[in-house]
């Protein structure tokens, strides 16, 4: 049972800029997730953050990566400790003194069960493309030619077909679409461009 934040607030604004490396990160994430699917997920929208900072909000290198390590790390305690989503892997990240934006996005990657509203951009960034991706990943699945030949109407006829892929929550995509003021379109078709090639998913 997933349980809500009893605060707001997390970590300390004098650790704004303090990120884990790029090894770091990776050691978490492959220590803390034994499921390979799991992993790929969060390397998805990991790498969905890092292009959006790149190409979107023009973002230097650093910020890219703090993006990125964000996506990496959003569902790192949900494996093992699932009672424990979000709430484990803060601790952790708190305890390392990393960037209160980064600890923000994580506890607000699910309004509705972390109690945690999205309100930076990286916030509402993370929360659009999480089902998203998910979803976006499925559907590769069933399709011949993987991501090859994917359009915007494929995905959006999906998606309407609620027995598809059915614990991927509708709700959760059109809410996280309008608080980023992105339409939903748009967002898939940032998806399917950048998603396939996400370095660490072979
Ligand atoms: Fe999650
Ligand atoms: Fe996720």
């Amino acid at each position: 049972m997933i349980r809500s934040f009893d605060r707001q607030v997390f970590g300390n604004i004098e650790n704004l800029g303090n990120v884990l490396s790029v090894d770091e990160a990776t050691n978490l994430l492959e220590t803390w997730v034994p499921n390979i699917k799991l992993r790929n997920h969060m390397y998805q929208v990991g790498y969905l953050l890092k292009c959006w900072a790149k190409e979107k909000e023009n973002l230097g290198e650093k910020e890219q990566w703090k993006w990125q390590m964000t996506g990496w790390l959003h569902d790192a305690d949900w494996d093992q400790w699932p009672d424990e989503h979000c709430h484990k892997i803060i601790a952790e990240l708190e305890s390392k003194n990393v960037d209160p934006e980064v600890l923000h996005a994580i506890t607000s990657h699910g309004p509705k069960h972390f109690g945690v509203e999205p309100v930076n951009q990286l916030d509402k960034v993370l929360y659009a493309f999480d089902e998203l991706s998910g979803f976006l990943h499925a559907y590769s699945l069933m399709r011949p030619d993987g991501y090859v030949g994917m359009e915007v109407k494929g995905v959006m006829k999906r998606l309407k077909d609620k027995t598809f892929a059915a614990q991927v929550s509708r709700e959760d995509i059109t809410d996280g679409a309008m608080r980023l003021g992105i339409p939903i379109d748009e967002l898939i078709q940032f998806a399917i461009v950048h998603q396939k090639n996400t370095p660490e998913v072979k």
